[in-house]
């Protein structure tokens, strides 16, 4: 229980990095704060509309490693994996540092990319080809609606549905499986405010920028 204990303080510290705050701050200066503009959020999406595609997508390469890193640490370090529970630990506990990071007042971006990237390592090969789907799914309702949330949104219902029959195959460890309904599902949760958006036509399209006033 210690080990799990462990795991997943680790997972949440690691989450709680904020690349696309310390983005703005260092394109910026030091009393910009991302999360006053556009939807308020610290995630590469955000980070795009309001500072470009160039800072986003380097912000979408730590925010995808974010996952990874605490992930790979449970799969492969024998002390963490705890019959495959420390991997299911790990990524939620990542997750929920990326929203409610501890270093900056518990607000944090939405959890797609961390997700993402801990989805990818925790069970190994088979995750891989559960993230293709996703991705595939996310990219082509992305390019085809112009709105990252739907796209988001879709791509975690298809991990959902990817999880529980591959699971129910038998190719997916339980804990690993559990991560695939439960990630997404908070991730789901995580974009309540697009979805109203969503619902009301008023989401923000991918290409719109927000104008900041510097
Ligand atoms: O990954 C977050 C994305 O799905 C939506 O971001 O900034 O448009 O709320 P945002």
């Amino acid at each position: 229980a210690l080990r799990l204990v462990l795991v997943a303080i680790i997972g949440y510290l690691w989450g709680s990095l904020p690349p696309g705050y310390w983005m703005g701050k260092i394109l910026r200066g030091r009393d910009f704060d991302i999360r006053n503009y556009g939807s308020h959020k610290t995630g590469a999406t955000n980070v795009n509309r309001v500072l470009g595609l160039g800072p986003a997508i380097i912000v979408m390469i730590l925010d995808l490693s974010k996952g990874i890193l605490p992930m790979l640490l449970a799969v492969y370090v024998p002390f963490f994996y705890v019959l495959g529970w420390g991997p299911l630990l790990a990524g939620l506990a990542a997750l929920i540092g990326h929203r409610h990071p501890i270093f900056i007042g518990f607000q944090g971006g939405r959890g797609v990319l961390t997700g993402a990237g801990s989805l990818l390592f925790v069970a190994p090969p088979v995750s891989f080809l559960i993230f293709g789907i996703g991705a595939v799914f996310t990219i082509s309702t992305i390019a085809l609606s112009r709105y990252v949330s739907l796209g988001s949104l879709v791509g975690c219902v298809t991990v959902m549905i990817c999880g529980v029959v591959f699971g129910l195959l038998g190719w997916l460890p339980v804990p690993a499986m559990l991560f695939m309904i439960v990630a997404p599902l908070l991730v789901i949760i995580f974009h309540s405010d697009n979805i109203e958006r969503l619902l009301a036509g008023k989401e923000r399209k991918l290409g719109q920028k927000e104008v900041v006033a510097s």
